[in-house]
């Protein structure tokens, strides 16, 4: 029997009394027996983030920024077989692996370098009133203090990375907490970091069990919680500690609107391939992959079979091959209640035009249009390789169309138009627009986040650092100025 794969307590490597399997949801094989933290091992992690928060604040800016460097580095030398791993533990084909690698070392590269420009203070002059005269201030920003950053499965190495970077360029001590379905490639990103010269205590990641959490989350030594996963338990934790400040990254319903002007055959052909890949890639496992496509009706009848054609041209299969489009979802479980949405949908009206199929926990890239008001798949995130399909009269009912849903991560919205981009990025109750292409466009640099119930708060490297930061003013006097 091989030994348990460690975890990381404040930097060391370390095992627990208990373990858990991580398997593979295309194959069912073994990937890896993770060693589980007890309660004692976790305080002790705990604890010494806690102890050592003034010394990482006070850590100079070169010795933040060679360590982000160095995980940079790691990380792409180990491309191919930390890619290799994700695919593995979450199912996710082996070229959005290799992709997802790609972004985890632009995301540390940008840490380093937000690192370097960060926090060198913001002067004032405060002798605009008589009262002030010869005062500055100087406004820099301090870390509220331990993030307890909470990853989910869907791009379990790169959105750990979005909560450990910023936090160490910062200088704030992160408690990483991986998803149970898929914590090893977070545990690989721990041995990278335990490479680099860090305090130890700066950093931890720990495979806690979900149902020991809430003590975490309650712990007032973790003062900033960065969650990324599910609106349920992410409004719960927020609820649970009303005090702290907490970020949630959680799901939405993409739309893809396509204009009256985007209407050449090479226009929708774009939009279809783009539509088609990305509602489907990482089995739809995203929260801005596309859910809803709505079209102009004076090209609706254009893009429909073009938008089928794409969809079904996905090639679904093993994760490992590297023609793999689609491969399973997360679990077969996960599948099966994407299964019943789309009967649910079918049973309602719905005309299903591709897919609709289940083989264990793979579901056929789907499309339906028709579809029902008021039914799941038209009002939830499904998180699964379905979309929906239906036409707007015109741009203002387009948008109105977006805007009917209680998420607001993305959208995209295809036009050549300068002034109708400035109109949606006016209308569209989202965190992002992009134009000419797929809400699914995400540059790490970039603030993400949403509006309504898809979150609050920003992630993108340079808004977690903010987040995870607040200002304090320097008012200096006696100065000639
Ligand atoms: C997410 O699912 O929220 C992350 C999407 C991405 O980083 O591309």
């Amino acid at each position: 029997m091989t030994a348990p794969i460690a975890f990381w307590l404040a930097g060391r490597e370390a095992t627990g009394e208990e373990t858990f399997d991580v398997t593979n949801s295309w194959d069912g094989r073994l990937v890896g027996t993770v060693s589980v933290p007890t309660e004692a091992q976790v305080e002790e992690a705990v604890a010494a983030a806690h102890a050592v928060r003034e010394e990482f604040a006070a850590t100079p800016a070169h010795v933040r920024t060679a360590a982000l460097d160095h995980v940079a580095k790691r990380l792409a030398e180990r491309t191919e077989e930390i890619a290799q791993l994700i695919s593995a533990e979450n199912g996710k084909p082996i070229k959005w692996a290799r992709g997802e690698v790609g972004r985890a070392v632009s995301v540390f590269r940008w840490a380093a370098e937000e690192a370097r420009r960060f926090n060198a203070g913001e002067a004032q002059r405060l002798d605009t009133d008589a009262g002030g005269t010869g005062r500055l201030a100087l406004t820099r920003r301090v870390p509220r203090g331990t993030v307890l950053g909470i990853a989910p499965f869907n791009f379990p190495l790169n959105l750990s990375a979005h909560k450990v970077a910023p936090a160490i360029a910062v200088g704030a001590p992160i408690i990483l907490k991986p998803a149970p379905a898929t914590p090893i490639s977070s545990l690989v990103l721990g041995e990278i970091l335990a490479e680099t010269e860090l305090p130890a205590g700066s950093w931890s990641v720990l495979p806690v069990p979900n149902d020991r959490m809430p003590a975490l989350v309650q712990d007032e030594r973790l003062p900033v919680i960065s969650f990324t996963g599910s609106g349920p338990v992410g409004w719960s934790i927020l609820d649970s500690v009303p005090r702290k400040h907490v970020t949630l990254e959680l799901g939405g319903n993409g739309a893809a609107v396509v204009l009256a002007d985007w209407s050449s055959e090479a226009d929708l052909d774009w939009a279809a391939q783009r539509i088609a890949t990305f509602s489907n890639y990482q089995g739809g496992q995203s929260c801005i992959s596309v859910q809803r496509v709505i079209a102009d009706a004076s090209l609706y009848e254009r893009l429909l079979p073009k938008v089928v054609a794409a969809v079904e041209a996905q090639v679904t299969g093993d994760p490992s091959d590297a023609s793999t489009d689609v491969g399973p979802l997360v679990s077969e479980d996960a599948a099966k209640r994407v299964e019943s949405w789309v009967d649910e949908a079918v049973a309602a009206g719905a005309t299903l035009l591709a897919g609709g199929k289940r083989d264990g926990a793979t579901y056929a890239p789907t499309v339906l249009a028709d579809v029902p008001a008021g039914v799941t798949i038209a009002c939830e995130e499904v998180f699964g390789p379905v979309l929906t399909i239906s036409k707007a009269e015109g741009e203002e009912a387009a948008f109105a169309a977006v805007n009917d849903s209680p998420y607001g991560l993305q959208a995209g919205v295809f036009t050549h138009d300068l002034q109708t981009a400035f109109r949606a990025h006016r209308a569209l109750e989202v965190g992002g627009v992009v134009v000419g292409d797929v809400p699914s466009y995400r540059a790490d640099q970039m603030p993400y986040g949403g509006a309504k119930q898809s979150g609050v708060g920003r992630e993108g490297v340079r808004w977690a650092m903010d987040d995870y930061t607040y200002e304090r003013v320097l008012v200096l006097t006696g100065l000639d100025l």
